[in-house]
């Protein structure tokens, strides 16, 4: 019997759980009072990156409300371009600014040196959440995947056509290949210094796969995510990694046996009846509820998780959300979500 194994590794190595755990992406942040009361005493966004004791707060504060049986560190995937020398900052209101990444030159002003030093406070709030975690909760690492941190490296921030990525991957691939070649090395070592910290599961948020057509797809998602699950796996075969590659629609199957990822991360669009037979046969699921769904609240929201439930709740699953929570969410709909999860199978 299983009974030790924290719910979350157990799904995530193939069992089914009575009632199925749950975490929520983004589950740390704006929607939160006591969030921003610390955000606002940290300074800025990056400040509260990089400050150990008030990272770890601001992670727990979502499971001492809620009881989710995963905390997430919290960091951002761009404090990987951060320490690898790329400017950063984050507006108000507009999201994060960097200076592009287009061309050889200036990837040639990108340097490993100081990674690991820079990323140091990342290492001693996962350090710090390890010891201070109630035992059934696992505690999850993460980066970004290659193309997604690219796409903010080159963009030099958020984006809606992906125009210079694109037109740099599209025109000059030997060229592009260099920078996502250097992400794959650094996220590899980055997740295996978050496993050494402490870190029990790993997940890689390709937020950004579902813009690209299918060969660029298997060279820019699959392969660079391939690339980096061995890696781990070679010094950490029993930490298991869940990728999320938001909008592969018709691949994610080929996402799920190709990578070597141990879950997949559904969005939002993913048919959950159409997930059970076509991936969770073969591997553990996450997800995939509407985050307005959880702003809306009430009958949709109820709606929402049963038809979830009913399709996913009978194979290895972890209940989540399609992307991350939205910043208008009310609080109170966490706790409602948590009531009827926590109620399944109940009638
Ligand atoms: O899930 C968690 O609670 C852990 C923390 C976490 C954050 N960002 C905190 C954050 C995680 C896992 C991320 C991942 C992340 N960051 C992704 C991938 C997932 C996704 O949502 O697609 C991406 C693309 C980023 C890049 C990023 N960071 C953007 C685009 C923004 C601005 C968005 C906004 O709402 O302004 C951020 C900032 C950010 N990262 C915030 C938080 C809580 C808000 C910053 C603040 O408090 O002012």
């Amino acid at each position: 019997m299983t009974e030790t194994r924290k719910p979350i590794l157990a799904a995530l190595a193939g069992e089914t759980c009575q009632s199925p755990p749950f975490w929520l992406m983004r589950q740390a942040g704006r929607y939160l009072p006591e969030y921003r009361e610390v955000r606002t005493r940290a300074g800025s966004f990056l400040d509260l990156c990089y400050n150990p004791e008030l990272a770890e707060e601001v992670t727990l504060q979502p499971i001492r409300r809620y009881g989710m049986d995963a905390a997430i560190l919290f960091s951002d995937i761009l404090v990987v371009p951060h320490a690898l020398g790329q400017p950063l900052d984050y507006l108000e209101g507009e999201g994060p600014k960097l200076d592009p990444v287009r061309s050889a030159a200036d990837l040639g002003r990108l340097s490993r040196d100081r990674f690991h030093t820079v990323l140091e406070p990342v290492y001693e709030t996962v350090r710090r959440l390890s010891r201070s975690l109630p035992p059934e909760v696992t505690l999850i690492g993460f980066a970004g995947a290659p193309w997604t941190v690219a796409s903010y490296m080159v963009e030099g921030g958020g984006t809606k056509e992906f125009a210079a990525i694109k037109g740099w991957a599209y025109r000059d691939p030997q060229g592009f290949a260099a920078l996502m070649d250097l992400l794959v090395d650094v996220t590899a070592d980055y997740l295996c210094a978050q496993i050494d910290a402490g870190a029990e599961v790993v997940q890689l948020f390709d937020s950004w796969a579902g813009v690209l057509p299918v060969a660029e797809f298997r060279r820019w998602v699959i392969e660079p995510t391939r690339r980096i699950v061995a890696r781990v796996k070679e010094r950490h075969p029993a930490v298991p990694i869940i990728g999320f590659p938001r909008g592969a629609g018709l691949l994610y199957e080929e996402y799920a046996s190709a990578t070597g990822v141990d879950a997949v991360g559904l969005d939002t669009t993913v048919p959950p009846q159409w997930a059970a037979r076509a991936l969770q046969s073969r591997l553990a699921v996450q997800g995939n509820l509407d985050p307005i769904m959880l702003v809306a609240g009430g009958e949709a929201l109820g709606g929402a998780v049963t038809e979830i439930l009913e399709a996913l709740a009978g194979g290895p699953f972890i209940f989540n959300l399609g992307h991350g929570i939205t910043q208008k969410t009310p609080p109170e709909h966490v706790a409602e979500l948590a009531r009827r999860l926590r109620a399944w199978p109940q009638r």
